[in-house]
């Protein structure tokens, strides 16, 4: 048997109110790295459920629907009456449906697709009913208190503000996700009873299934950082550093050297190419792939950015934009959306650069501004030059052909062309088409006879 062969729906409970987050966003939408936290928890669970995982929604139900799409079916939870009535929202939707449901927390990201699977096939291996998580755990962080008997059977789960002085000091926790036997679940909700807070538990169907002589399965979670669920922002940054952790020692593990890999920031889509070293204070968010042997920082953002093999990146900021082989940047760039360098372009201190293409092997040595700009091969931008390419009201192009030298300091007023292998000199403000092979000076640049060789 595998659990390939079993039909499993997956039940995500996220209508609690997340009151301890003192937010005006739902908890669930909280991002780690980049992404929400349920987000993670749809991920982890993709593969092995047969049809889409259900969301319960409550507290912030539309906002949770609208940023999670179709990568989950919803049910509504009006009012927030306890985690067991929470799952019974589900019940016309999904009974009859599957073999087993995987009731998982919402705010509980780090749990891994391995737990998720080991859960599934401890609960099939042992035929159990229902199947639960648990952590060891010397800080038992709110969590419930797993009871077991004389035999080792685990007979009920006591929620932390119901347990007595003895039970607190029990470090067998309930982390969850739970797995049910679908049937068993369906008709057992019915049993939970209202607790003395008023709320229907979850948990209670541990103590339905002891007393009804049935043995509960267990798994325990072994990484401590999987069982971090998250109430407060201070839990939220415990979670991003666990994460961020994860995340790093699998590129390291990859071939990614890491100087200190503390201070580097990868988020969950990003991909990393072998021999590629990150410095300190490296931000590569969602978006982003970067190629082999490149080395990257100290203090750069990247966003949504493609980067060739063997690039150089020192403190700049990218965003939507593109580098081939080769490139070198930086100190102090920024490259906006639609930049496109080529291979072997330089770009110098202090740079900007947006919806251009810089072609092969140009130079932008200090100091300047291309916009909506087309750069030949081979080309040198002086220091201080500028694209102008806006009169207030419309957005203008400037071409720029093969080998052209463009001197410090010049205006390139655009619309406007400069032909190949053409010359501005220092300071010119450019303001009509320069021919190919033309030397253009003054205010505004006029072309001047090149001097007798
Ligand atoms: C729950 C467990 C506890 C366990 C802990 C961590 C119960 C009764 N207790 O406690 O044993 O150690 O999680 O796994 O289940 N939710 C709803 N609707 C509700 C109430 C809650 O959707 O009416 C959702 C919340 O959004 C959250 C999840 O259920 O994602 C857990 O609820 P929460 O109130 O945080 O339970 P805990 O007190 O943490
Ligand atoms: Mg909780």
């Amino acid at each position: 048997m595998t659990i390939k062969d079993k039909k499993i729906d997956v039940l995500i409970l996220a209508a609690g109110m997340g009151t301890r987050m003192k937010s005006s966003k739902p908890k669930v939408l909280h991002e780690l790295l980049g992404k929400p936290m349920v987000e993670y928890i749809l991920d982890a669970v993709k593969d092995l459920c047969s049809e889409t995982p259900v969301v319960v929604v409550g507290s912030g139900a539309e906002e949770v629907k609208t940023k999670l799409g179709d990568k989950a079916r919803y049910v509504l939870q009006d009012l927030q009456l306890g985690t067991a009535h929470a799952v019974s929202c589900a019940k016309e939707m999904l009974k009859g449906k599957s073999d087993a449901v995987i009731v998982a927390n919402s705010d509980f990201p780090l749990i891994t697709t391995e737990t998720y699977t080991a859960l599934l096939e401890e609960h099939f291996r042992t035929g159990s009913k229902l199947t639960v998580s648990t952590v060891i755990a010397d800080n038992p962080r709110g969590f419930g208190r797993v009871l077991r008997d004389n035999t080792g059977r685990i007979m009920r789960i006591v929620e932390d503000k119901e347990a007595n002085t003895e039970q607190k000091l029990i470090r067998e926790l309930n982390s969850n996700p739970y797995c049910f036997d679908t049937e068993w679940l369906w008709n057992s909700l019915d049993k939970v009873e209202k607790s003395a807070v008023g709320e229907y538990y979850l948990t209670d169907l541990i103590k339905i299934a002891y007393d009804e002589g049935l043995s509960v399965g267990s798994i325990e979670v072994e990484d401590r950082d999987e069982s971090i669920g998250i109430n407060t922002r201070v839990h939220l940054a415990e979670a991003s550093v666990a994460l961020q952790k994860r995340i790093n020692t699998k590129w390291m593990l990859e071939g990614v050297t890491m100087i200190d890999p503390e201070k580097v920031y990868i988020e969950d889509s990003v991909t990393i190419g072998r021999d590629t070293v990150l410095y300190p204070e490296v931000y590569l968010r969602s978006g982003t792939t970067i190629g082999e042997g490149c080395e990257i920082g100290p203090s750069v953002l990247i966003k949504n950015t493609q980067i060739g093999n063997r690039c150089r990146i020192l403190f700049a900021m990218l965003e939507s934009a593109r580098l081939e082989n080769d490139v070198d940047m930086g100190p102090f760039g920024h490259l906006r959306k639609g930049a496109h360098l080529d291979e072997h372009v330089h770009m110098g201190n202090f740079g900007e650069v947006k919806n251009s293409h810089l072609g092969p092997g140009t130079k932008m040595g200090h100091f300047s501004y291309l916009g909506d700009a087309e750069i030949g091969p081979n080309v040198n931008i002086g220091a201080g030059t500028v694209t102008c390419n806006f009169d207030g009201e419309n957005k203008f192009k400037t071409e720029i052909g093969e080998g052209a030298f463009i001197g410090s300091d010049t205006m390139l007023v655009a619309p406007v062309k400069i032909g190949k292998g053409a010359k501005t000199g220092a300071g010119a403000v450019v303001t009509h088409d320069v021919p190919d092979e033309t030397i253009v000076v003054g205010v505004p640049a006029k072309p001047i006879k090149k001097k007798q060789e």
